[in-house]
Order: C-alpha cells, then sequence, then structure tokens
C-alpha cells in the first residue's frame, strides 16, 4: 500500500473516491465546500435524511459530475468530538466499503473528522492501520482462484494546511508498521499447527533478522535447555517429537549500547492438546492459536525494526507442542525449574506457564531487564473475566502496570489490571513441592500470574493474559494480532521517554 500526505482543494482532486466527514451540525469547512461545487448536494442529502447523522455511518455515491474525484463517500461524525473508538470504527468502515467497491486508490479529507484528545498523526495512523487490517488476506490454503484480490494500492490524506503535513506521514508510518505486525501476529496466528511448529518459529524470527544489523537472532534447542537445567520448559516439549525451541532476539537500537534492554516474552505453544491432562475435542483445533502471544512478540519485533526504535529490547519465545505420549508429563510429576524451585504438575494442561517460568529465569539470568513483559494465552478463566474485549494484566509493579494500561488505552488495544496478592499465592502451595502448577477453579487468570510472579522477582514485570483477544471464533474465525498495537505503543512511549 502507498500513503501519501497532500494539501489544497477537496473539490480539485483526483482520486477514484474522496472521502469526506459529515457532521449532525452545520456545513463546515470541506463538507462546506464540496456542498458549494456540487450545487448543495450535501444539503440536499442531509435535509432528505439520506445518510444518517450518526457517527460512522456512509454513503458512496458513483458519481458527482462538479468534482473532478470519481466517487465521492460521506462518513457521519455524529453531533460533537467522535471518540477515539467510534474513529477507528469509522475508519474500519471506510476501508471495508473501499474494498467492497474494489476501489483502487482513495483519498480522506483529514480534517473533517474531530476525534476527542488526539492529534492529526494519531488518526493518521488509526487510518493506515484499518486498511492493513481490512486487507489483509490469509488464502495460502485456498487452491484455484483466489477472488479475494484487493484493489486498494494507494490512499492519501488531504490536508488543508500544510502545518500538519509531518505529523500526518509520521502517522501513517507509524500505522503503517503497526499493520505490518499485526499482519505478522496474525498470519503466524492462522498458520495450522502442521506448518507453523516451534522450529518454524525461529526460522521466521531468523527471517526478520535478515539484513537488519540491529536485530540478531539465536536459538537454544533442547540439548542447550538440558544443559540449563530448564526441565519444566523441557517437560512440556519431551512429548512432542517436535523440538522445542527459546528463541532469543536481541535489538540494539539505543545509542548507548550497553543501555539495559526491555523485555518481551511470548507464549509460543504450537498446539496445545493439554498433554496427558487432554482437552475435549471439540473446538481443539482452536488451540492452534496457543502461540498467539509469540506471534504478537514476533509482530511488535516487525514493527520495532520496521520503526527503527531508538531503544533496546531483547524479546523471548517459549515455544514448544504440547502433546500426549508415552514419554509426556503426567499429572503428580515433580520438575525442577532452571530458578531451581521445584514444581508440581497437577495439570499438564497448564503448561504455559511451565515454559515461561524457565524463560523468565533465563532472562534474569541473562540480561537486566529494565522491564520485562509476558504475552500469552494462558487460561480460560480469563476469556470468562473479561471476555473477549480486554486483555488481562497482572503486575509486580505500579509503574509498569500504568505503562501498559496507558499503552492499551492509547492504540484502542486496551487491558485490565487483576490484583495479585499473597492470599492468591497460597492457592498454588502444594504438599509436595515448592508450588503446584495450577491454583484450582477460582481466579484462575491471577493465580497463573501467581505462578510466573515467583520467576520475576529480580525486575518489574508484567503479564498479559491474551486468551480472550488474540482470536475470533466462530464464522470469523482467525487470529486478531492483539496485542501488537499495545505492545508497539508502549515501545514507541518508552523511546519517546529515552
Ligand atoms: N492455552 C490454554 C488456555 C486457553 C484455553 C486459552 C482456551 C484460550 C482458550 C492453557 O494452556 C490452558 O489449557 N489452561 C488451563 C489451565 C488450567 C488447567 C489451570 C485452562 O485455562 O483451562
Ligand atoms: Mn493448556
Ligand atoms: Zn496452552
Amino acid at each position: 500500500m502507498e500513503y501519501t500526505v497532500k494539501n489544497g482543494a477537496p473539490e480539485k482532486q483526483k482520486t477514484q473516491c474522496l472521502i469526506a466527514g459529515l457532521s449532525a451540525g452545520e456545513l463546515s469547512g470541506t463538507a462546506a465546500a464540496l456542498n458549494e461545487a456540487a450545487g448543495g448536494l450535501l444539503a440536499t442529502l442531509k435535509k432528505r435524511k439520506d445518510l444518517s447523522d450518526k457517527s460512522g455511518d456512509s454513503v458512496l455515491l458513483s458519481y458527482v459530475p462538479e468534482l473532478t474525484a470519481e466517487r465521492l463517500m460521506l462518513v457521519g461524525t455524529g453531533d460533537k468530538a467522535m471518540s477515539p473508538k467510534a474513529f477507528k470504527a469509522a475508519m474500519a468502515g471506510v476501508a471495508a466499503k473501499l474494498k467492497g467497491a474494489a476501489i483502487k486508490d482513495a483519498m480522506i479529507c483529514l480534517d473533517d473528522f474531530d476525534v476527542e484528545g488526539v492529534d492529526v498523526s494519531w488518526k493518521a495512523r488509526q487510518i493506515a492501520e484499518a486498511v492493513e487490517r481490512t486487507f489483509y488476506v490469509f488464502d495460502q490454503f485456498k487452491s484455484g482462484d483466489k477472488k479475494d484480490k484487493p484493489a486498494l494500492t494507494k490512499v492519501s490524506l488531504l490536508l488543508a494546511g500544510r502545518k500538519d503535513a509531518n505529523a500526518a506521514k509520521q502517522g501513517l508510518a507509524e500505522g503503517e508498521a503497526i499493520g505490518s505486525g499485526v499482519s505478522v501476529a496474525r498470519t503466524l496466528g492462522n498458520l495450522p499447527g502442521n506448518v507453523c511448529t516451534p522450529k518454524y518459529l525461529t526460522e521466521q524470527a531468523k527471517e526478520l533478522a535478515k539484513g537488519n544489523a540491529k536485530l540478531s537472532v539465536k536459538a537454544l534447542g533442547e540439548k542447550e535447555m538440558d544443559k540449563l537445567g530448564m526441565y519444566s520448559f523441557l517437560s512440556v516439549s519431551k512429548g512432542s517429537v517436535e523440538e522445542g525451541q527459546l528463541i532469543v532476539m536481541e535489538y540494539k537500537g539505543s545509542k548507548k549500547k550497553t543501555d539495559k534492554p526491555y523485555m518481551l516474552l511470548g507464549k509460543g505453544i504450537t498446539f496445545d492438546t493439554g498433554g496427558i491432562s487432554l482437552k475435549p475435542g471439540a473446538g481443539m483445533d482452536e488451540m492452534k492459536f496457543d502461540m498467539c502471544g509469540a506471534a504478537s512478540v514476533m509482530g511488535a519485533m516487525t514493527a520495532l525494526v520496521e520503526l527503527d526504535l531508538p531503544i533496546n529490547v531483547v524479546a523471548l519465545i517459549a515455544a514448544a507442542e504440547n502433546m500426549p505420549a508415552g514419554n509426556a508429563s503426567k499429572p503428580g510429576d515433580i520438575v525442577t525449574s532452571m530458578s531451581g524451585k521445584t514444581i508440581e504438575i497437577l495439570n499438564t494442561d497448564a503448561e504455559g506457564r511451565l515454559v515461561l517460568c524457565d524463560a523468565l529465569t533465563y532472562a534474569e539470568k541473562n540480561y537486566k531487564p529494565k522491564a520485562l513483559v509476558d504475552i500469552a494465552t494462558l487460561t480460560g478463566a480469563c476469556i470468562l473475566a473479561l471476555g473477549h474485549h480486554i486483555s488481562g494484566l497482572v503486575a509486580n509493579d505500579d509503574e509498569l502496570a500504568g505503562q501498559l494500561l496507558e499503552a492499551g488505552e492509547g492504540s484502542i488495544d486496551p487491558a485490565w489490571r487483576l490484583p495479585m496478592n499473597e492470599d492468591y499465592q497460597k492457592q498454588l502451595d502444594t504438599n509436595f513441592a515448592d508450588m503446584a502448577n495450577i491454583g484450582g477453579r477460582p481466579a484462575g487468570t491471577i493465580t497463573a500470574g501467581c505462578f510466573l510472579s515467583r520467576f520475576a522477582e529480580a525486575y518489574p514485570w508484567a503479564h498479559l493474559d491474551i486468551a480472550g483477544t488474540a482470536w475470533d471464533s466462530g464464522k470469523a474465525k482467525g487470529a486478531s494480532g492483539r496485542p501488537v498495537p499495545l505492545l508497539v505503543q508502549y515501545l514507541m512511549d518508552r523511546a519517546a521517554e529515552a
């Protein structure tokens, strides 16, 4: 997709589709200019109520002879400034309409959209994100004619004045980077378990590092993890013929090479059968999405590289397949983690925390993280608590939690913090080891967080449970790419502080 910024009069633009906002109030700005040029068209439309005043509603007019634009799309903006969320929804609607009409190039009159509490660059970013999201296709396993070939190749933003042009350009670049990060995460998530294996994730990470001097990637296999005493991780991967991988991606963007890194850690269970604590059969295919935490880390790293942010970031991906097998872990098995703490595996389906905990220790021993955020499709309980709208957040550090909540708000990829204290920690007590890997049914998301917190005592740590937000089910089944926007916003905010 080509993105550009233009200045000029709306009625004189050459484009297949000019997109203008129409507020419920008096015609002004672009709308007034277009109305005048087109002989009162917009006023008539309003009078006849052919476009409702509701924000986000739109009409596509195929022929307006007085305009140099081939078509005119009018988008209702409501009777006051739009909320950021309403603007995002409206732009998704615009993109869908462009796709439906197979329009090749479009121009959006950005000044028309008055959005509460955001600047030009934020609006531009949302537009690019919406376009990337809408025109995403995953058809590599469909044979025959690929009907869905999208037409749009160019999007321009029209500004009345010149002063916002740079901000708009910056926003478009950010939106494009976040958009490609989201697409990377969606594709990795959507790939089936027989393609997207732990080794495949390693290959993709290495692919991303190719030709980028700031990014280097290595992966530890099971032999190396055995040497490091990562027996908790290995207790999961050993039941599969696919070799477990701890993928390490180091990005050096900071001027000071020695700056402590921000760290990301993704759960990369490329398929979660539950192991010997086997999951029920219905809907089990969706457990190919159990690597969406890892996918979001790859997506965030893609955007980070594209944006060339001036910070140091180290990303880890704990990748394994959770299978039942003759040599798989059994309920009651006890393993020693890399930290030395012992774990009684009461349920082999609580495997995510078993791979993550050793990665958390690996982070402590090899880096001095400024902060570490892990991202995981960790608990079904998170879906019961927050549904599919908001990701769960558990943290041992208020500042980090606050930064992530703010990043989620700002990128419209929200998270909600859950409490964590000694009372919940006690649910992990067992007679036979330092801790059990499950804490019973009550507060399952929090006790999973408690488990992880025991391996992240040395640095500010936060955990995002994306079990409810990483993918959609039903007819629209597919990975969502969340929480890539949140993660990239968080990293951009840290870069802005630097
Ligand atoms: N990957 C699942 C969590 C999950 C389930 C995410 C459904 C999205 C949809 C995780 O490995 C798991 O199985 N968790 C168990 C934990 C339990 C055994 C304590 C769960 O949530 O049931
Ligand atoms: Mn599981
Ligand atoms: Zn899982």
